[in-house]
């Protein structure tokens, strides 16, 4: 037989040593080492004993149309990619109070709606706790749904097959664990065995399973990507419970795009979805100095929100940059382009904060432009002179270009009653900042 040999992995990178170490050798994390079992199949058999691995011609495999059970909850089917597909495993992360529960509870109702058999695992709260969730969100008399607070994986797993589920949650995967390996509830080892055995559970009996993680103070789950490849999407509630929409997003997805968001508000009944977000993230201070409207694409919808600079003179050594819902990085490429392209001055000696309106966090280059024309309103304290949306994208040599898909985004602008800062052809920004009023004489 195998011995099963011990091993030692990085909590936050996955690094994995064969002694125990203080500080991780690769990603220099300290005191993040954690004892593991090695996987005994990996090692032991040679390829001599081995039976040699099925062979079948492609022709022979069957098409398989991934079929999709619509939750009926618009917005979690959007990201999803049209709905649950039978079988799949999805992680759902998110901070403490982002919604996760409620949204777990909103499927679990709608599916045992639509004749599945359902389970709900809360280890997290108490069966009362999740029942008045339940009802809070609706449950009537009619709503079967299977509840426990059982922890031990190994007895989840003959449940999700003694009972015939259709559909499960596991509220939360931290509080799951096995017996038969070593580490407290939470941990990586934990994580990771818990949800690999639930997984292999429910792909042989074609089970659906959401899997809720929390996610740690840092943004990252515990057992950092631990789960990721077990399972067929990950989905992520951005944003914390103070803010008023929940902005959910995939990073990963099986059976479909990661470019989609559902939008959620969280209201007194739950989470309703909201359909039309063309301008739920613009707030009312255009005209204002570092105000700059801006569309952007988040996934199938066009988006208009606002970037806010803000520029305060500074006795650092190293003036604050701040900067949140976008890439600081970017930031601080189009802080560079402005004081060595263009007219907009003594950035160096200022703390120059950046936000995206709405709590949104974007990943596209085409609010460049916008970003820019903020940053040097804030700084030479003009507004824009006119009431515009702004996007293209600017190169380091101080040149703005169109935005990807800035069709739909002239479009947007026109449907919402905007006029638009947008380039057709390749302009330098000294140039727009220009026309837009920002550097320059007064005229
Ligand atoms: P919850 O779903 O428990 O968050 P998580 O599981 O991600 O930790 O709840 C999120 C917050 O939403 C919580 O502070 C209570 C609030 N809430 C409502 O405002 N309305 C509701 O209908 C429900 C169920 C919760
Ligand atoms: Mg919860």
């Amino acid at each position: 037989m195998a011995r099963v040999k011990k091993q030692f992995v990085c909590n936050a990178c996955n690094y994995v040593t064969a002694r125990w170490v203080g500080v991780c050798p690769k990603c220099e994390e300290a005191g993040s080492f954690e004892e593991q079992l090695e996987d005994p199949v990996r090692r032991g058999r040679s390829a001599n004993t081995s039976p040699a691995a099925e062979i079948t011609s492609v022709q022979d495999i069957s098409r398989n149309d991934v079929s999709r059970i619509a939750t009926g909850i618009g917005e979690l089917d959007r990201v999803l990619g049209g709905g649950i597909v039978p079988g799949s495993g999805v992680v759902l992360t998110g901070e403490p109070g982002a919604g996760k529960s409620t949204l777990a509870s909103e499927v679990v109702i709608q599916m045992a709606r639509l004749g599945q058999r359902v389970g709900y695992f809360s280890g997290e709260e108490s069966m009362h706790q999740v029942k008045m969730r339940l009802e809070r969100l609706g449950l009537t008399d009619a709503d079967e749904i299977g509840m426990s607070s059982e922890v031990g994986v190994e007895r989840i797993c003959k449940s999700i097959s003694t009972q015939g589920f259709d559909f499960i949650v596991i509220d939360s995967i931290q509080t799951v664990y096995s017996e038969d390996i070593p580490g407290t509830p939470g941990s990586v080892s934990q994580v990771k065995e818990s949800a690999h055995q639930i997984m292999r559970y429910a792909k042989q009996t074609d089970t659906s399973v959401l899997l809720i993680g929390q996610v740690v103070k840092s943004g990252e789950m515990a057992g950092p990507r631990a789960l990721e490849h077990l399972v067929d999407a990950v989905i992520n509630f951005e944003g914390d419970r103070r803010e008023q929409h929940r902005i959910l997003r995939a990073h990963k997805n099986r059976f479909g795009t990661t470019d989609e968001v559902g939008v959620f508000e969280m209201t007194s009944s739950g989470l309703v979805g909201i359909e039309d977000i063309a301008s739920l993230f613009i707030e009312d201070s255009q005209g204002l100095p570092g105000s700059c409207p801006t569309i952007v694409i988040e996934g199938s919808r066009p988006v208009i929100c606002e970037i806010q600079a803000l520029a305060s003179p500074s006795d650092l050594a190293n003036p604050i940059r701040a900067v949140r819902g976008i890439d600081s990085k970017r930031v601080q490429m189009l802080l560079a382009v402005l004081s060595s392209r263009t007219e907009v001055t003594g950035t160096r000696a200022m703390d120059i904060y950046v936000n995206v309106s709405g709590s949104l966090k974007i990943d596209d280059p085409g609010c460049d432009l916008a970003v820019a024309l903020a940053v040097a309103s804030a700084v030479n304290k003009r507004p824009l002179n006119h009431q515009a949306v702004a996007y293209g994208e600017i190169s380091l040599l101080g040149l703005a270009k169109k935005a990807a898909q800035q069709e739909r985004r002239n479009k947007e602008a026109k449907r919402l009653g905007y006029q638009t800062v947008a380039t057709e052809e390749t302009v330098r920004v000294q140039e727009i900042l220009k026309q837009a009023g920002i550097v320059g004489s007064d005229s």
